[in-house]
């Protein structure tokens, strides 16, 4: 059976001693029990701190981005090579924020994802529509270029380092949830892009999240769909409760 991974992502959100407490404090928690794997996305400068937290637990520690190039004349960028020497093995790519603020494309989402892999570092690699392509009826032609775009020259014997979280850029930050039902189609379309990209094989046994607006209130029924394997969440991974209720 395919996992569940319930992933946060932070944002450039938290102070140090709010990150430091909210994972001191997971840790107490019994998490003998969890079906589900745990990660968190935090802001770079607390990557090496928290990775050192959690160690020998249930928890892993990504980061939100990583540059194109390993090394290099690019000041203020984090290589997967730094990663890798703090013994960092996660990192987000292309989500939808560095996608709209940053003008990721599908060829440098591609890029970073090669780079991640070939260093040992897992990506989640971040599709999804905005509200006027989901209103012009072309999701699936958004999702197909933004999968097959970023997954471009991957080797098959990559493909269970990789997670893709669907997120409709619509429902991020809004509120507004995509319905059970939408999700679990946009995952299905997305499960058969892989099938026809690599095999069916590869594709039942990646895991492909849902992301945007997932909450205590409706994470049970989003991840209750078949063929939805996980979340990533914003917002409700930032409060303690809400996130522990998640991943309960
Ligand atoms: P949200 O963000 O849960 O706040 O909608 C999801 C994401 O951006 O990954």
């Amino acid at each position: 059976m395919t996992r569940t991974v319930v992933a946060g992502n932070w944002k450039m959100n938290k102070t140090y001693a709010d990150a430091k407490a909210f994972v001191e404090n997971l840790l107490v928690q019994n998490l003998d029990g969890l079906e589900c794997e745990v990660q968190l996305y935090v802001p770079a400068p607390y990557l090496n701190e928290l990775n050192q937290l959690v160690k020998n637990t249930k928890i892993s520690i990504g980061a939100q981005n990583v540059h194109q190039e390993s090394h290099g004349a690019y000041t203020g960028e984090i290589s997967v090579e730094m990663l890798n020497s703090i013994g960092i093995q996660k990192t987000l790519v292309g989500h939808s924020e560095r996608r709209q603020y940053f003008n990721e494309t599908d060829e440098l989402v591609n890029k970073k994802t090669l780079l991640c892999l070939e260093s040992g570092i897992d990506p989640i690699v971040c599709v999804g529509e905005t509200i006027e392509e989901r209103t012009a009826g072309i999701t699936k032609d958004v999702l197909s270029n933004q999968v097959e775009g970023a997954l471009k020259n991957i080797d098959t014997s990559k493909m269970k380092n990789i997670i893709i979280a669907y997120e409709p850029v619509w429902a991020i930050g809004t509120g507004q949830t995509a319905t059970a039902e939408d999700a679990n189609a946009a995952c299905k379309f997305i499960r058969g892009i892989i099938s026809n990209m690599y095999n069916d094989e590869i594709a039942e046994n990646l895991v492909i999240q849902y992301g945007g607006s997932v909450k205590p209130e409706n994470v049970t029924e989003i991840l209750g769909q078949p063929h939805v394997n996980g979340a990533l969440v914003g917002g409700a991974s930032l409060e303690f409760d809400s996130f522990v209720q998640l991943i309960g």
